[in-house]
């Protein structure tokens, strides 16, 4: 696919960026790069560290022909291609907490964001964007302090440039079989979270520990008193207890 990229010094957020192109009309393939994001967006409203120079952050455009239900497996697609890419560029071993978060060494070094706009009414994708920011090098005076126990950088010199390509060759390897599912058996044995016991935060905080990943993509828990629970990724975010 033909890729338009667009490289930017400093941006509220390339995800915020880009929706606006997509509004406009820009088309699928289209790449937002920042060396620094005033306002980078993680999942549930948190907010993800960039400063300049020393992160990955990028965000790119999908114009999907299938619906919304099928636009939740996009995430967990980034997920795998970020984590290879990663694995590709350093020889670091890469897992993910599910769903979005890419770890090395036990630590965060990578989120994804994915965004996009849908018509229910006729079970339509208008767009998708998939935003992805990782820890590249440390940053100059190191993580804020709420950050410090939980990310980490790669730390393997500026590669910035080849790993942002190397994520989309990857990415766009999956997109082009989407349907297949082919990287959920990936996404599924990557996982930095089963076996683990988790605090869930969402709707209602419950512990369980984590039995498996289903072929959805949806993290089937055990509470306390041995009943299942199986969460989707929308309404819930995880900490590894
Ligand atoms: C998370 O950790 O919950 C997801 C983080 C996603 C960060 C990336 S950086 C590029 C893109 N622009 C944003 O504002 N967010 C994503």
């Amino acid at each position: 696919m033909k890729k338009k990229i667009i490289h930017l010094k400093t941006v509220d957020s390339t995800n915020t960026y880009l929706k606006l192109l997509a509004e406009k009309g820009e088309k699928e393939g289209c790449v937002v790069v920042s060396d620094k994001q005033t306002s980078g967006r993680g999942r549930r409203g948190k907010s993800f560290f960039s400063p300049d120079g020393t992160g990955l952050y990028m965000s790119f455009l999908l114009q999907p022909e299938f619906s919304p239900d099928e636009a939740l497996f996009i995430t967990p697609c980034a997920a795998v291609a970020t984590a290879r890419a990663i694995e590709f560029m350093t020889k670091k071993p890469c897992l993910i907490k599910w769903v979005n978060d890419i770890y090395v060494d036990s630590k965060k070094v990578a989120g994804i964001l994915t965004e996009g706009s849908f018509d229910f009414e006729k079970d339509k994708t208008n767009y998708v964007i998939v935003g992805v920011g990782v820890n590249v090098l440390s940053p100059l005076g190191d993580f804020p302090e709420e950050l410090r126990t939980l990310a980490t950088s790669l730390d393997c010199g500026d590669i910035r440039e080849k790993l942002s390509h190397k994520i989309l060759e990857e990415f766009f390897k999956l997109y082009k079989d989407f349907k297949s599912h082919s990287f959920i058996k990936e996404y599924k044995e990557r996982s930095f979270i089963v076996g683990k016991t988790i605090e869930v935060m969402g709707y209602e905080n419950i512990k369980g520990r984590v039995l498996e990943i289903d072929d959805c993509c949806r993290l089937v828990i055990e509470l306390p008193d041995k009943t299942k629970k199986v969460l989707t990724s929308g309404e819930v975010s995880t900490k590894i207890i």
